[in-house]
């Protein structure tokens, strides 16, 4: 039983990166080495009728030679050694070069991730200091379906991030200071909460509502509540007592859901605006003698050039606001957390206001080498391609998603394992039904909105987190039925004969690249995609090449090791996601 091992560096590199290589070499031989940096621009052929991957370097290498494409294909080709990596190498169409890898190489790659723990995805030996800020939530009110993105799609880039070996620190800067807390505070003392024993908020939306509506009609009311927010934010003590009570029992509703969620933020990620209340006046100072802000209609301002309207630091009564918070909360993470790589996930609607901080930021110096970037996302749609909303109109609370998620998973489960026991039955619809409204959103491109549409989510077909869970319990019964442990299979039984074990061979071996490349451009849609792609693969092997049943024993063991193989980067991948597995559904 061959111990799985962590290798910190990847065993070997990778396919991709060994044939950059003997593409610079061949372009170097034919043309000179001041050609050889030219982007291979390597693709996974479509059709295995032409190779396995497709080099389209030279067309871009036409302008430079002045030569024609087809012209400088072949010359590459006649340079490229046919031999242990390639089996063949072909000129096509207008100058592409199809490439033909040898089997062994291709089983040899697979024998050294089957034995690693991380499936051949290597750990970055100088890893980033990394500060994503995500969910964010507004809190005093629950958490509802404008917080499911951020949330998500921020817990996916820092899992993505982690198993990279980056030093991830996730903050969840909550809205908890604004002046809404004036008028909440003012209804719980009117209504005697603070008295009673009881400090539970069944509902904090009703509770918004009606301090909402007494702030509205209610000309004292409303004075009131601006006036405690001036005592709030001035450190009066009994509207901090009262504070601090709300904010934990909002904490707690949202913590709530991120178990539910399986998010991997707790009370030690909370950093909420509050926290920056001492930093504001120090970094309007700041602002202001480096001339960056002016004075402006009694406000702090900071004029842009490219800006219609400027940012406000401070306003005309002296508040400060939410940009003056994040300048104090991006010079927290850069000066205190040591952040190298700022990333923040919140909807593209806040643009305009990222675009104005990060130039502030910038023209007063504390930016230095550190990425910021902003990750902005699309809205969730309702079917009348309108934001989500609940029929009567009202905002769509994320624990009700949650129970219809898991109540309609529940129902899929039925039909399709009706032998499990309830209480299995119950376990597992809470897996496939979080994890289906997870990567519905996930696989979305992040940018774009999209319609939540139940049906779509929760199909066993299709590009689904179901879909996806479903594949793992199909080769999982594959062990059981074989009674074969997988930790005794060899990786070096792989023989790659029928084209569906190539096809699922070179897949296998793409996802150190798919990790990175969800690390660079922060797009976990491109996992979803190729963990699609690698299912879709899977089934197509299976249909044509019986796995227990296989000709021979060594048949037989090569195709359990890919299951295997697939398996375990299906599991790994959705739990880069954040979502999990069954053995049975
Ligand atoms: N609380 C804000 C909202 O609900 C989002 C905060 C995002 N993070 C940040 N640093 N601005 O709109």
């Amino acid at each position: 039983m061959g111990a799985k091992v962590a290798d910190p560096i990847a065993p070997m590199p990778d396919i991709q990166t060994i044939l950059e290589g003997l593409l610079g070499e061949a372009v170097a031989a034919a043309f000179g080495t001041e050609f050889a940096d030219a982007d291979p621009i390597l693709r996974q052929a479509t059709n295995p009728q032409f190779g396995d991957y497709q080099a389209n370097l030279a067309m871009g290498l036409a302008k430079r030679l002045n030569q024609k494409p087809r012209d400088i294909a072949d010359a590459i080709k006649e340079k490229l050694p046919i031999g242990d990596t390639l089996v063949n190498a072909e000129v096509a169409g207008p100058g592409f070069i199809n490439l033909t890898l040898n089997a062994d190489l291709l089983g040899s790659q697979l024998a050294g991730i089957i034995k690693c723990d991380r499936l051949g995805v290597p750990v970055d030996p100088t890893p980033t200091q990394v500060v994503i800020d995500y969910a964010s939530p507004n809190l005093a009110k629950e958490m509802h379906i404008g917080h499911l993105r951020s949330t998500i799609i921020g817990d996916a880039i820092a899992r993505v991030l982690e198993f990279q070996g980056q030093h991830a620190t996730r903050q969840n800067h909550l809205g908890d200071w604004g002046t809404q807390f004036g008028m909440l505070l003012e209804h719980l003392i009117d209504t005697g909460w603070e008295q009673s024993d009881d400090h539970h908020i069944g509902d904090l939306n009703t509770l918004y509502q009606e301090a909402k509506k007494l702030d509205d009609a209610d000309p004292g009311f409303a004075d009131r509540a601006r006036k405690r927010v001036v005592a709030l934010q001035g450190g009066d003590e009994q509207s901090l007592t009262l504070w601090r009570m709300l904010i934990d029992e909002s904490v707690r509703h949202m913590n709530d859901i991120f178990t539910r969620l399986g998010v991997a933020l707790s009370n030690d990620h909370l950093k909420g605006e509050s926290f920056y209340n001492d930093r504001l006046a120090p970094v309007a100072e700041s602002l202001q003698s480096a001339g960056v802000a002016v004075e402006s209609e009694g406000a702090l301002c900071v004029f842009n050039d490219t800006d219609d309207a400027p940012l406000i630091v401070r306003k005309s009564d002296g508040g400060f606001g939410y940009a003056a918070t994040d300048l104090a909360a991006l010079r927290h993470r850069i000066e205190d957390l040591g952040g190298q790589r700022l990333i923040y996930v919140v909807d593209s609607r806040q643009r305009d206001h990222f675009n104005k901080f990060f130039a502030t930021a910038r023209r007063a110096g504390w930016v230095g080498d550190t990425q910021l970037e902003y990750v902005p996302f699309g809205t969730i749609m309702g079917k009348d391609r309108k934001p989500f909303k609940t029929r009567d109109g009202g905002t769509v609370r994320l624990t009700d998603v949650l129970n219809e998620a898991i109540d309609r998973a529940g129902k899929v489960i039925a039909v399709k394992a009706p032998d499990l026991s309830p209480d299995e039955r119950d376990k597992i619809a809470k897996i496939v039904g979080i994890g289906a409204v997870k990567y519905f959103d996930l696989s979305n491109d992040r940018i774009k909105d999209y319609v939540f549409d139940w049906d779509r989510m929760l199909a066993l077909e299709g590009n689904t987190a179901p879909y996806l869970q479903n594949a793992y319990v199909r080769i999982r019964s594959i062990f059981r039925k074989g009674e074969v442990d997988p930790a005794t299979l060899d990786g070096g039984a792989i023989k790659l004969e029928h084209q569906a074990e190539r096809a699922l061979a070179l897949q296998l071996l793409q996802l150190p690249r798919i990790v990175g490349s969800v690390a660079d451009s922060l797009e976990p849609h491109r996992l979803c995609t190729y963990l699609y792609e690698l299912a879709s693969s899977f089934h197509k092997f299976y249909e044509k090449c019986p796995v227990l049943a296989a000709d021979t024993e060594a048949q037989r063991l090569s195709r359990l090791a890919l299951c295997d193989l697939v398996a375990r980067t299906l599991k790994q991948g959705l739990e880069l996601l954040g979502i999990g597995t069954v053995e049975r559904m």
